[in-house]
């Protein structure tokens, strides 16, 4: 698993996000869309009484994969997975019906993901674009990630060119707005911030065959935003809600972290890793399954230097354990001193 922390104003190919699979048929041409079909495979309007098998056009899509693939690296998010394979279903059907005749203009799929920090959010809207060029319904299939600081300039005439920039950068892709709300300061009109909204509604508006644009935050501030900006708020087809992880999610999340990496707990490491989380879920500044993946690097930090510092030699047990003395020495464990990640 590949860890999409923020990099501000960064990109992200889809081959970063892809599984490796080929493009199906109406993709590799890189242009084909639902309602402008690909010249190159000739397809003509279906009569009204022929039949298309759904199942067959799923598979060969590969959004299949798309799915394995968020099962198998996601732990829970039950209720986004399921409205990821809604908005799937929904494309799968909308280009049946494109071929029937039907579908006159594409779907809106700008989208609205709300949730507390390290819920997942950055990482299933790379799936999500995957997904979406997987289907046709996006040329490139990258994610560009920004922030207010990428769109907005400090000084008069700065802001439209940064913002126009980075809507450049992202066509054909997704573009991911992280902390949308504060491009609009409700104290102060002239801030610049309300320039670059007026673009990012334009073109949400006219080049949507082009562009899927992302907005994340906290759900009480998108709330809050959208009630300010209701041009934004009616652009936005799909709202999807990132819950808190539970305990035992975190726990699994650790887990699936540590395997990724090549590392195992030690018996005794396994419960002092979930007192750990137990403890740090409480503390400030938790941010979920980034916490975890935190806690674990400073682990092995740790790891790391007990090692260097014994004198006899290490095998490759030693080398991929980590044990409790490796979470222990944490601040989480100071008794009423809980700051977080040291
Ligand atoms: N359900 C999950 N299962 C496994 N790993 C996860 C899960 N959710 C998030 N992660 C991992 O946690 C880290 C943070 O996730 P991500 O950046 O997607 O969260 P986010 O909601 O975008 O956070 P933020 O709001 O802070 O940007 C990543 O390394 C990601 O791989
Ligand atoms: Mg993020």
């Amino acid at each position: 698993m590949t860890p999409p922390d923020r990099l501000p104003g960064s990109e992200i190919p889809a081959s970063r996000v892809g599984f490796g699979m080929s493009r199906p048929g109406r993709n590799s041409a890189g242009s084909a869309t639902p309602e402008e079909p690909d010249n190159d495979n000739e397809e003509e309007t279906l009569p009204p009484d022929a039949q298309v098998d759904l199942s067959k056009d799923r598979a060969e899509t590969g959004i299949d994969d798309v799915f394995k693939a968020l099962d198998e690296d996601l732990v829970g998010l039950a209720p986004v997975k399921k409205r990821i394979r809604e908005i799937a279903a929904l494309l799968l059907v909308d280009r049946a019906r494109a071929r029937f005749g039907l579908s006159t203009s594409r779907p809106n799929l700008h989208m609205n993901f709300t949730g507390s920090p390290g819920t997942g959010k950055t990482t299933v809207a790379m799936r999500m674009s995957d997904m979406l060029h997987r289907l046709g319904y996006l040329r490139r299939g990258h994610l560009v990630s920004v922030t207010r600081d990428d769109l907005v300039g400090q000084y008069v005439g700065h802001t439209a060119p940064k913002t126009k920039e980075v809507l450049k950068r992202a066509m054909g892709g997704v573009l991911f707005i992280d902390e949308a709300y504060y491009l609009y300061r409700e104290d102060n009109e002239r801030d610049y911030g309300q320039e670059s909204i007026e673009i990012l509604l334009q073109v949400m508006e006219n080049q949507r065959e082009d562009l899927v644009v992302i907005l994340a935050g906290y759900k009480d501030k998108m709330d809050s935003f959208f009630a300010a900006n209701p041009g934004m708020s009616s652009r936005i087809a799909h709202h999807i809600d990132f819950p808190d992880y539970t305990l035992d999610e975190l726990n699994d999340i650790g887990k699936l972290m540590m395997r990724d990496e090549g590392y195992r707990f030690s018996e005794e490491a396994e419960k002092t890793f979930r007192d750990y989380l137990k403890r740090r879920k409480d503390q400030p500044r938790f941010a979920n399954a980034r916490s975890v993946r935190n806690a674990i690097e400073r682990a092995r930090l740790r790891h790391a230097s007990r090692l260097m510092e014994t004198d006899e030699s290490v095998g490759k047990d030693q080398l991929v354990t980590l044990t409790p003395e490796d979470f222990l020495s944490s601040r989480v464990f100071a008794e009423g001193d809980g700051d977080g990640e040291k």
